[in-house]
């Protein structure tokens, strides 16, 4: 079975969402962000501020590389920006099936309000540069996704029953094929 990876903006609940579909399939957490912190001994806004951002994207497309590697099924969290490069985008696809946890911009500037550790969103009026990057992003997150998920009005127990149920289905069709 391929693994499950969640994607979509900061804030849409993808690594709350990753860690109880994980704990409910009984498979591995990975989360991308946790992986580069981890491996580099530092917070990823410290990776920012240090090395800029480039660099901390090519941490992230290292991660994706090392991950494609584990040979175990696990549903694995991504940082919001890591879809945009294509190679990221290559590497989901050989990892596994990816859902994109949709949100509305409201519902993104709600959740978003009051963080402080997010780098993107440092220093400017949150909704302007929410509204800019999913301009830059939407269509990007749709394209890469095998399944889209529209979680403003959903509760996370509800979103991860939903992917627990899709994941089954996708098992049974790998079974049968
Ligand atoms: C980023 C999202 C963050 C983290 C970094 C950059 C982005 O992850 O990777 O701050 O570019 O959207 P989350 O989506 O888990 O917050």
């Amino acid at each position: 079975m391929q693994s499950i990876i969640l994607i979509g903006f900061m804030g849409a609940g993808k690594t709350t969402v990753g860690k109880r579909l994980a704990a409910r399939l009984k498979w591995d957490f990975i989360d991308t962000d946790e992986y580069i912190e981890q491996k580099a001994g530092m917070a990823v806004s410290e990776i920012f501020d240090r090395y800029g951002e480039e660099n901390f994207r090519a941490r992230e497309t290292e991660a994706l590389r090392e991950i494609l590697q584990e040979q175990k099924a696990a549903v694995i969290s991504v940082g919001g920006g890591l879809p945009m490069r294509k190679e990221n985008r290559e590497y989901l696809k050989e990892i596994g099936r990816t859902i994109y946890l949709r949100a509305q911009v409201d519902t993104l500037v709600g959740r978003l309000s009051g963080d402080t550790g997010r780098p993107l969103l440092r220093g400017q009026d949150l909704r302007t540069r929410i509204q800019q990057l999913m301009e830059l992003r939407s269509a990007v997150y749709e394209s890469a996704a095998d399944v889209i998920l529209d979680t403003d009005t959903m509760h996370v127990g509800r979103i991860v029953r939903e992917i627990a149920e899709i994941t089954e289905d996708l098992r049974d069709a790998e079974k049968n094929s």
